[in-house]
């Protein structure tokens, strides 16, 4: 049941995190859960909401390059060209952090996670606040990401006072995450931003092998952005002959049945944008089908298919 209110009133908002509480934002990713970054109490009550371990640090959101100079040592000229390029956009850098930002919201480490989101109402109402945001994606710890206020609502909407609803969330999948080691650009998280896009920016970058023994960054966890009910990754085709109608389809651009009543298309004219902006949705409708599985296949491996793609295995990787 939900209790807290949904609308689109920016001094509500603004009035409950200025009171250390924590509401549900939108950004072009993902919704948020957000509280004052800078004071221990609210960046602990959205751990508390989650259900999140401590271990597992927050990113911190402002509204320019100018103001997260004032959480940040420095912003290397690697980043810096990033920055510029992309944000208001889905990318997140690990930058020095100051001490300004408390050690719980980094889980102690060195670095702080930071991104200027691209939401016409979150960016209006970090301007109006005087405190950054950390906001982590709005579900319970290890579910799947809401791209819409309802998602939020349903899940979240008796631990909180306020959602801002900003509509459905345009990317989709959450922002990739970028570290620097002697200024070269390493991804740690494939997300909303592409990688060929901050190839062109910053030159080659190394992608951080998955691991579920990584502490830099838990969200790499294998399993992750999971269903509830067992999701299965392969050939659709000899997925659908081997579970039958105990299953809802999940596929790209292709119809495999006719016969199905649980099956959701991500995009039938095959862009991988449209696929991205319906994956958590899909995802979501088809765990609360009434269908013993989800099968589902991989997308092509370019552009934002690889940020699917990655939130497709760890899926899966629940059953493994
Ligand atoms: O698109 C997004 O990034 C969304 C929206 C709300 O901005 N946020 C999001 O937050 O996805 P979250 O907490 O669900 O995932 C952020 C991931 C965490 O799993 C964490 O491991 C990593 O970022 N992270 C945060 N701070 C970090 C740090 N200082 N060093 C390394 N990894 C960090
Ligand atoms: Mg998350």
């Amino acid at each position: 049941m939900s209790t807290a209110q949904i609308g689109t009133d920016l001094s509500k908002a603004a009035a409950f995190l200025r009171n250390g509480e924590v509401v549900a934002i939108p950004t072009e990713t993902v919704y948020g859960l957000a509280g004052n970054a800078l004071n221990e109490y609210s960046a602990t009550r959205i751990f508390e909401v989650k259900e999140r371990p401590f271990f597992d640090p927050l990113i911190v959101h402002t509204s320019s390059i100018q103001r997260a100079e004032e959480f940040v040592l420095e912003i290397p000229d690697a980043a810096r060209k990033l920055a510029e390029a992309f944000w208001p956009g889905p990318l997140t850098l690990l930058l020095p952090r100051r001490s300004i930002i408390p050690d719980i919201i980094t889980s102690g480490l060195d670095k702080v996670a930071i991104r200027v989101p691209d939401h016409p109402l979150t960016l209006e109402l970090l301007k109006m606040l005087d405190f950054p945001l950390a906001a982590p994606s709005a579900n319970p710890f290890g579910y799947i990401s809401p791209t819409s206020a309802q998602h939020v609502a349903q899940q979240l909407g008796h631990k909180i006072p306020y959602i801002l609803d900003g509509g459905e969330c345009g990317v989709g999948v959450e922002s990739t995450i970028i570290g620097f080691e002697n200024d070269k650009p390493i991804v740690y998280r494939l997300g909303g931003l592409a990688v060929e896009a901050i190839e062109k920016i910053a030159g080659p970058v190394t992608l951080m092998a998955h691991s579920s023994s990584n502490p830099l960054a838990p969200g790499m966890l294998k399993s992750h952005y999971a269903p509830s009910k067992p999701f299965l990754l392969g050939d659709l085709k000899q997925l659908i002959q081997q579970y039958g109608n105990e299953a809802a389809i999940l596929s790209f651009h292709k119809q495999y049945s006719y016969t199905h009543s649980h099956q959701i298309i991500l995009s039938p004219s095959g862009d991988l944008n449209e696929a991205a902006r319906h994956l958590f949705g899909a995802m979501r409708s088809l765990d609360q089908a009434p269908v013993k599985y989800i099968i589902a296949e991989l997308l092509p491996e370019q552009g934002l298919g690889r940020a699917i793609n990655d939130r497709l295995r760890r899926a899966a990787a629940e059953n493994s």
